[in-house]
């Protein structure tokens, strides 16, 4: 098979992971025949430097006619504390989000039995956690009206959800809970937002087409809560944009390192696979950076995109062995060796 691969590697540290995920992604055509094509784009600071726009035209073109999008990270403190730049990485995430219509954002959570020690959690509470986040991605308090009047002295952001948006995220996630062991939280704040209540309408409404699955209703500062005393009464979480930020991040520290944590953005058009441990730029050159959850965004990329299920199987085994046979980066060598980020990419991808 012929795969057409964007190649976004953005800021900070993800052109070093993003290398690190091509090597897996080339290892596994080489091992199953298959022949993948990338074409390069900019995307975040690197692409304001060179066309004043964080997600220009020419890089949408290119993932418009790619079949998967492999995005590394965007960000740069340059902009971070200046409130009044009018041009922003980050901006170029929530462009191609938008533009490539990116509505649900699948964050799986698992664990890995030699990184327990590693999470702040007791390890009884973590061995065997194994749970799916699923985060609305295009609406909400991230694209919902906002501005500033009186002067500038009053801000507003507006959380808005139309019946649609929460239809779609919630019939992809009541299937995908179909597949998996059929338990589905939504989390929301129906205690007190007016859009969380239509979530809330939307989903009850739905639940009769799927009776097999058992959903229960979470508010999202118990959700927060129950995420860490009990990580594995979860199955299949799913939320809204922001609520859905926050908590992935919180949930990401369960598994030992935030740098295993794989994600897949899936929509209307092309799906885009990304680490979501952001751009790190104190690590950025070093080589130092954990490739591991770009690695595996490259295997969710086989599993999702192109439906190829052993091929992305064939990267999660060769990242487990990595981390059962301590060929780890520095933020999981615990005393022990820490092998820098090419080495690991390498070692994987020798392994495939
Ligand atoms: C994420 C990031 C982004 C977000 C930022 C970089 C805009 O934190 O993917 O979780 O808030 O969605
Ligand atoms: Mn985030």
């Amino acid at each position: 098979m012929k795969l057409k691969i964007a190649k976004l590697p953005g800021d900070g540290i993800g052109p070093e992971v993003i290398e690190q995920a091509a090597k897996a992604v080339d290892a596994v055509c080489k091992k199953f025949s298959h022949e993948a094509e990338y074409t390069f784009g900019y995307v975040g600071a690197c692409a304001i430097d060179r066309y004043g726009d964080a997600y220009p035209e020419e890089t949408h073109n290119i993932c418009m006619q790619s079949d998967a999008v492999l995005f590394g990270a965007v960000g740069d403190p340059k902009y971070d504390n200046d409130p009044t730049a009018k041009v922003r990485p980050e901006q170029g995430l929530l462009a191609i989000r938008k533009k490539l219509g990116l509505y649900a954002n699948l964050r799986p959570v698992e664990t890995f039995k030699s990184l327990a020690h590693k999470s702040p959690l007791k390890t009884e509470l973590v061995d065997g956690a194994d749970f799916m986040c699923i985060r609305e991605l295009t609406g909400g308090m991230y694209f919902g009206e906002k501005g500033r009047k009186d002067d500038g002295n009053t801000a507003y952001d507006t959380c808005i959800y139309s019946r649609y948006e929460i239809e779609r995220i919630l019939k992809l996630s009541f299937e995908y809970a179909m597949r998996r062991r059929k338990h589905l939280t939504v989390v929301d704040k129906a205690n007190v937002l007016e859009s969380s209540r239509l979530w809330r309408q939307v989903a009850q409404e739905m639940e009769p087409s799927y009776p097999e699955v058992k959903v229960d209703y979470m508010f999202v500062d118990n959700a927060a809560m129950q995420l860490i005393r009990c990580p594995k009464f979860f199955d299949v979480i799913v939320t809204e944009n922001t609520f859905g930020d926050i908590l992935t991040d919180e949930a990401s520290c369960i598994s030992g390192s935030m740098g295993l944590l794989a994600s897949a953005s899936v929509g209307e058009h092309t799906s885009l696979f990304e680490p979501i441990h952001g751009s790190y730029p104190q690590a950025a050159g070093k080589n130092i950076a954990n490739p591991v959850a770009a690695i595996l965004s490259a295997a969710m990329m086989f599993e999702y995109a192109f439906g190829l299920m052993e091929e992305g199987a064939a990267i999660r085994k060769a990242v487990a062995s990595s981390i059962d046979e301590g060929v780890v980066t520095e933020d999981l060598a615990n005393g022990g060796k820490a092998y820098s980020t090419s080495e690991v990419g390498d070692w994987i991808a020798a392994h495939i």
